[in-house]
């Protein structure tokens, strides 16, 4: 048996769920510090809502048009927040801006994810603009959540080439693979403590350096990737 007091975490969702579909698999890890104690979805129809009920996690939906305004739907969906006692709240494809009473009552305890490299790309349709940019690297971002949409202090991100024969879907499904893979992990920094969000800044302790990552570059085009030699970096001293 694990001794680990594990965080309560809530998950809100507005669709597909796949990302929140990652957080549970990782939660279902004895050692994983933080538990999925429950799922709201401002849509009655969220398919995330059935998987997560199949999984035996309680889930619902507060669906704004059972709501007077803006704030009486956030004012409904944190008091959901309360009852399931959440300790942190992972947005998972929640599609819908947040009142700035409810985001600063969580401040520093609600997460998103995103579909860029933010700064760059913030709002809708990241994969379209990306390739419409030609840039060449592309990515994911886990933030902290303050008012501003896709603003907040950043946690973790996770960077995919743009391949040269990309459409929208084909560059989507990977970066969608990476958002599965770190989601997981920075949730698990922010419930360990190993970062937190001070004076406007994510502030990391505990955290041990990656040697291997000074060294490492994501190059793209992937041909580009044969002409590092790692060896002569690492003589090499300017
Ligand atoms: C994900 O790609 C997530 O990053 C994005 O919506 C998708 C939800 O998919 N979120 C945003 O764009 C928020 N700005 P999912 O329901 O399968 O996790």
């Amino acid at each position: 048996m694990s001794t680990l007091t594990k965080k309560r975490v809530a998950i809100l969702i507005s669709g597909r769920g796949s990302n929140m579909s990652a957080l549970l698999a990782a939660a279902a890890d004895p050692d994983y510090p933080a538990e999925i104690v429950g799922v709201v979805s401002d849509k009655a129809d969220a398919a995330g809502l059935g998987i997560a009920a199949a999984r035996g996690v309680p889930a619902q939906a507060i669906a704004r048009a059972d709501h007077a305004s803006k704030d009486a739907h956030d004012a409904a969906i944190d008091a959901a927040l309360t009852k399931l006692d959440a300790e942190i709240v992972a947005l998972a494809g929640y599609m819908r801006l947040l009142t700035a009473p409810f985001v600063e009552k969580w401040q520093g305890r609600m997460i998103n994810i995103h579909p860029a490299l933010l700064p760059s790309l913030k709002g809708l349709d990241t994969h379209r603009r990306a390739l419409e940019a030609g840039m060449r690297v592309h990515g994911c971002t886990v933030h902290f959540v303050t008012p501003e949409m896709d603003d907040g202090p950043i946690i973790a991100q996770a960077a995919v080439p743009v391949m040269l024969g990309d459409d929208e879907d084909a560059l989507a499904a990977r970066v969608l693979k990476a958002e599965h893979r770190l989601y997981p992990k920075a949730l698990r920094l922010v419930a360990e403590g190993k970062v937190r969000m001070q004076g406007g800044r994510a502030v990391f302790s505990g955290l041990a350096e990656d040697p291997a990552g000074e060294a490492s570059s994501l190059f793209s085009p992937g041909a580009l990737r044969d002409a590092v030699d790692l060896e002569a970096l690492a003589r090499f001293t300017p």
